[in-house]
C-alpha cells in the first residue's frame, strides 16, 4: 500500500476532500498565515495563568504503552498513562521545560484580554474561520484548544468527535494515523467508545505498514478528520500546537456521512 499522504493546497480540493476518511496536510491557499510564535516557555507561564489550564504528568518511566490503560479510576476525558501534576506550577521555569508534562486549555481565546502572548495565534484563528465561511462552511460549535507536550509526551491511540485543524508553532509532533480507518475502527468501536478516551486502545496488530506517519514542524497544518484513530509522540523539546475543533461542520449545508452516523450514535 502507497506510502503517499494526502496534500490538499486549494479550497476547491478542500471542498472535495474534507469530508474523505482520510487525513491530510494542509498548505497554500488553504491557511497562508505567517506568525512569529511566542516561545515554549512564555506559552507555559501564560497558560499557568489560568485555572482552567490542565496540567498533566506521564505516569511511570516513560515507557506506558501508547494508548494502554494504566491503574486508577477511569477517567472517560483523560488518556490513563497520565495523572494531574500540582507541583509544576511553583518549578522554575528552566526546570518546567525538562518535565514530562502536558497542558491544556481548551478555549485559549478566553485569554485574550489577559494575555497579549496569545494574541496573534486568535487573530489567525479567526482569519481561518472567515476563510471557512467565505468557502461554503458552517459549523454549529468549536473549540481553540492549545496543547503543550514537555519531552517524551504522547497522546495516546485515540479518536476525537470533531473535525480538527492541527497547526504546529513550536517544536516538532509526530502524527500518525491509519491507511484504512475502517478496517481497524469500524461503526460499532466507534459508537461503543466515541468520547470515551479511557477504553481506546489501540488494536493488537497494527504494523508500521499499516500506519501513515508525518512529522510537524513549526507552520505546517493538518486536517484530522473526525473519529479516525490517531496518536501524537512529542518529539525533542517542549513543543506546542493549536487544535481548531468543528463541530457539526457543514460544507453548502451538508454534513459529512461520519458526522451524520454519530447524531445517529447519541439517539
Ligand atoms: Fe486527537
Amino acid at each position: 500500500m502507497s506510502n503517499e499522504i494526502a496534500v490538499v493546497s486549494t479550497w476547491d480540493q478542500f471542498r472535495r476532500q474534507w469530508d474523505s476518511r482520510q487525513n491530510f496536510i494542509v498548505r497554500g491557499e488553504l491557511f497562508p498565515f505567517q506568525l512569529e510564535p511566542p516561545s515554549a516557555a512564555e506559552v507555559i507561564e501564560t497558560m499557568l495563568l489560568d485555572e482552567k489550564t490542565r496540567v498533566l504528568q506521564k505516569k511511570g518511566d516513560g515507557n506506558v504503552s501508547i494508548g494502554e490503560p494504566d491503574d486508577g479510576p477511569p477517567n472517560p476525558n483523560m488518556n490513563p498513562a497520565y495523572e494531574p501534576f500540582p507541583q509544576f506550577r511553583e518549578m522554575p521555569i528552566a526546570e518546567k521545560l525538562k518535565q514530562r508534562a502536558s497542558l491544556a486549555h481548551f478555549d485559549f481565546g478566553e485569554f485574550t484580554p489577559l494575555a497579549p502572548t496569545f494574541n496573534g495565534m486568535i487573530e489567525t484563528i479567526d482569519r481561518w474561520y472567515e476563510s471557512l465561511t467565505k468557502h461554503g462552511f458552517s459549523w454549529d460549535s468549536s473549540q481553540r484548544i492549545l496543547f503543550l507536550s514537555g519531552p517524551g509526551c504522547n497522546t495516546g491511540y485515540h479518536f476525537d468527535s470533531s473535525y480538527v485543524l492541527a497547526w504546529q508553532l513550536v517544536g516538532v509532533k509526530r502524527w500518525y494515523w491509519l491507511k484504512e480507518p475502517e478496517r481497524w475502527c469500524d461503526k460499532e468501536e466507534r459508537r461503543q467508545k466515541a468520547d470515551r478516551y479511557d477504553l481506546m486502545t489501540r488494536p493488537e496488530g497494527i504494523t508500521p505498514d499499516d500506519c501513515h506517519s508525518f512529522e510537524m514542524q513549526p507552520g505546517d497544518v493538518f486536517w484530522n478528520v473526525m473519529l479516525t484513530p490517531h496518536w501524537v509522540d512529542a518529539i525533542g523539546d517542549a513543543t506546542y500546537s493549536v487544535n481548531i475543533t468543528h463541530f457539526h461542520l457543514r460544507c453548502d449545508g451538508r454534513l459529512s456521512d461520519i458526522d451524520i452516523e454519530r447524531d445517529s450514535m447519541q439517539r
